[in-house]
């Protein structure tokens, strides 16, 4: 089957579509043949090495964590799943493997995809989605129904962000969202009350107090961030660096403000959530661009400069 793999460290330049052998499926596990994916930007980040002191990847490697497809084997011990079945996962194994022909999965991290729902638009979900879901409720403590709080959006047109937007939105927050000017309509649509274009001089004031922020747009600094919470307000902070621990240490100290570093935990009960609301119509994804599994490259470098509403996807070939 095809694949395309990393075969060192290194930029979309290193990218290269392969021939592998099929992968076989063990305990726990499913076949699948690819029917969508999306890009993020963890994918371009953990083949350039940077986090190889956190993460190490054995190479060569095929990136890739949002799947869709078609189950085609069943390993042992793989519960409810039969051939022919459509699954939606964020796989758990670093690092990914859905930007092949075929890819393995847990059994674990599927959900059914659910009728009425695009593979493209299921593929976007997963990572982004569960990393908006979690961040809001599990770190910021976030209601997802009857919340009154004022929540900031920080990067509302992106590919986490976008969720989050209508996430809070469904829950009943006050949203507040920033992005540039030209998503303006677009975010608003999603649920934002208020939109504010981050080329404007000191933005994050303009709606202030929020009780909670999602900084999806890796801020560097603290300080603008705290002067626009609310006394017990918290941020989530989803990028790390050094600076950033250790100002969650000196905060946990010297505040009542928090900041609370999110990391995603995948799992198939998120993503039923999810998926259940967008099966509902009150949650969608945004898939600003597509490009074919083979062109992955192209796909990273776009998402790496910026700019793409929403999500950008990643398409198969029907199988002959
Ligand atoms: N911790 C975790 O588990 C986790 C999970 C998922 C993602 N992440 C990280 O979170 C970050 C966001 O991920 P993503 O998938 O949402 O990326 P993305 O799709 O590239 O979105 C980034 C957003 O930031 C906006 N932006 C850029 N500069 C800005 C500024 N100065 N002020 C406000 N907004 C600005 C962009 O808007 P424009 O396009 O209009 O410029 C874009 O909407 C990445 O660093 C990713 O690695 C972490």
């Amino acid at each position: 089957m095809k694949a395309v793999q990393f075969p060192r460290y290194g930029g979309p330049d290193v990218l290269t579509v392969n021939d592998v052998p099929e992968p076989v499926p063990g305990t726990g596990q499913l076949l699948v043949r690819m029917q969508a994916s999306s890009v993020n930007p963890i994918d371009w980040k953990l083949a350039s090495g940077v986090l190889r002191f956190l993460m190490w990847i054995k190479r060569p490697a095929t990136p890739g964590f949002d799947l869709v497809g078609e189950v085609l084997q069943v390993g042992p011990q793989s519960g409810k799943f039969s051939i022919g079945q459509q699954v939606v996962a964020r796989i758990s194994q670093n690092p990914g493997g859905a930007t092949a022909e075929k890819a393995l999965v847990s059994a674990k991290d599927c959900v059914l995809l659910p009728e009425g729902i695009t593979p493209q638009d299921a593929a976007a979900l997963p990572l982004a989605g569960m990393t908006a879901l979690q961040a809001l409720r599990d770190d910021c403590g976030m209601k997802l129904t009857g919340e009154t709080k004022r929540v900031l959006i920080v990067g509302g047109s992106g590919g986490v962000g976008h969720y989050a937007v209508q996430i809070a939105h469904q829950a009943g927050a006050h949203v507040t969202a920033v992005c540039s000017g030209k998503r303006a309509a677009v975010v608003r649509s999603l649920g934002a009350s208020v939109i504010i274009d981050y080329q404007q001089q000191d933005h994050l004031r303009s709606d202030a107090p929020y009780d909670i922020i999602l900084d999806c747009a890796s801020k560097p600094n603290w300080a603008p961030f705290e002067e626009v919470l609310t006394e017990r307000g918290v941020l989530s902070q989803i990028t790390f660096s050094a600076g950033w621990l250790a100002r969650i240490a000196w905060t946990k100290l010297s505040s009542k403000k928090r900041i609370k570093p999110t990391m995603l935990k995948p799992n198939a009960k998120d993503l039923s959530l999810l998926l259940g609301w967008m099966k509902q119509g009150n949650l969608q994804s945004l898939v600003g661009a597509s490009f074919p599994f083979t062109d992955l490259a192209d796909a990273w470098r776009l998402n790496e400069k910026g700019g793409t509403l929403g999500k950008i996807g990643i398409t198969y070939p029907e199988p002959q």
